[in-house]
């Protein structure tokens, strides 16, 4: 069975992977992308987006989002993103991991004249049948779409997130970069009683790794989608080495698309745990995920995974990029 699902991006190395698979996944009916400001600027991103949906002939419409987060922006007092992973090549010159797509030709393609939050209150409220959302960057666009008309949840069959951290984190000490930039679009969207939650926090992400022999994998397949995810990992690949090793030698987190692939097989995810999860506001911890393993509490909003099939998630990337033309 097809899951009818809108992708949520800030296109982004990882987005663009999560792109790619749910375009040409047949397990995927994608009904629309939508762009946010997140990984760059919401130009940027949507370039990129349009670029990688061009890159897999699909005729996805694509919806351009917010340019910039609910709140963070009218409050300099709070404390500043981190860590910009770059590196520096051997010619001294720093690549970041997630750059505009110049490598990929220039995009015709028009986005819709409606901006994505209203695309979400338009569709949702006029929905026939549930839609499965799959949100990979900040919420901001939900989270707008939820403050005009909550009642959106209700056409909401599941919201898919890649974002937090219970043990982990990458843009502050405590808190992970998509949850990091846009907190209260966050919290805003955990308190919005959508009927189910699924989230990948970095827990799972860091065990679900693509590595070097992965790409060998994709450079057989060799179609165009195959190509441009080995490029997006090899630069991954390079900046979890020099500045955040994982568990596996010559390897890279992968986050988004790994959204994707439980929509496509649920087991690829192994330890999800249902639990509450909150959003600090404040201080030292903006941003960060706080959750509540106490055994009696009883208001759980959040599927959590803390562990996946690693090898599975690169075989269901594997099936779509086959069929990539
Ligand atoms: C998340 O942040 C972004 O940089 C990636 O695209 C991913 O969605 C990982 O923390
Ligand atoms: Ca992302």
């Amino acid at each position: 069975m097809t899951r009818k699902v809108i992708l949520d991006v800030d296109t982004g190395s990882d987005d663009a992977v999560a792109i790619m698979l749910a375009a040409l996944h047949p397990a995927i009916d994608l009904l629309a992308v939508c762009s946010v400001k997140g990984n760059q600027s919401l130009k940027s991103t949507t370039e990129n987006t349009k670029k990688v949906l061009d890159l897999v002939n699909s005729k996805t419409p694509l919806y351009q989002g917010c340019k910039e987060a609910f709140v963070r922006e009218v409050c300099p007092w709070r404390i500043k993103f981190e860590d910009r992973a770059t590196i520096v090549d051997e010619e001294g010159k720093e690549h970041f991991i997630h750059e505009d797509f110049d490598m990929l030709p220039k995009s015709d393609r028009k986005v819709e004249d409606m901006p994505a939050s209203i695309f979400y209150v338009d569709y949702l409220k006029n929905a026939k049948e549930p839609v499965t959302i799959v949100a990979v960057g900040p919420l901001t666009n939900l989270a707008v779409a939820l403050a005009i008309d909550p009642s959106i949840t209700k056409n909401i069959e599941e919201l898919v997130l890649m974002g937090g951290a219970d043990d982990e984190a990458n843009a502050t000490s405590s808190a992970e970069f998509n949850f990091f930039n846009d907190p209260e679009s966050a919290q805003k969207v955990f308190q919005s009683g959508i009927k189910k939650i699924t989230l990948c926090p970095l827990d799972v992400t860091h065990k679900t790794m693509v590595t070097k022999d992965d790409c060998k994998r994709f450079e057989e397949i060799g179609t165009p989608a195959a190509k441009f995810a080995i490029d997006m990992c090899l630069k991954r690949i390079e900046v979890h080495t020099q500045r955040q090793p994982l568990t596996l030698p010559d390897a890279c987190a992968l986050h988004d698309p790994l959204c994707v692939a439980y929509l496509i097989d649920p087991s690829v995810l192994t330890d999800v745990r249902y639990l509450h999860l909150d959003i600090s506001l404040d201080g030292l911890t903006d941003g960060a995920t706080i959750i509540d393993h106490r055994y009696f509490q009883d208001n759980r909003n959040v599927y959590i995974a803390y562990d996946g099939d690693r090898k599975k998630f690169v075989d269901i990337m594997c099936d779509a990029f086959k069929l990539s033309k």
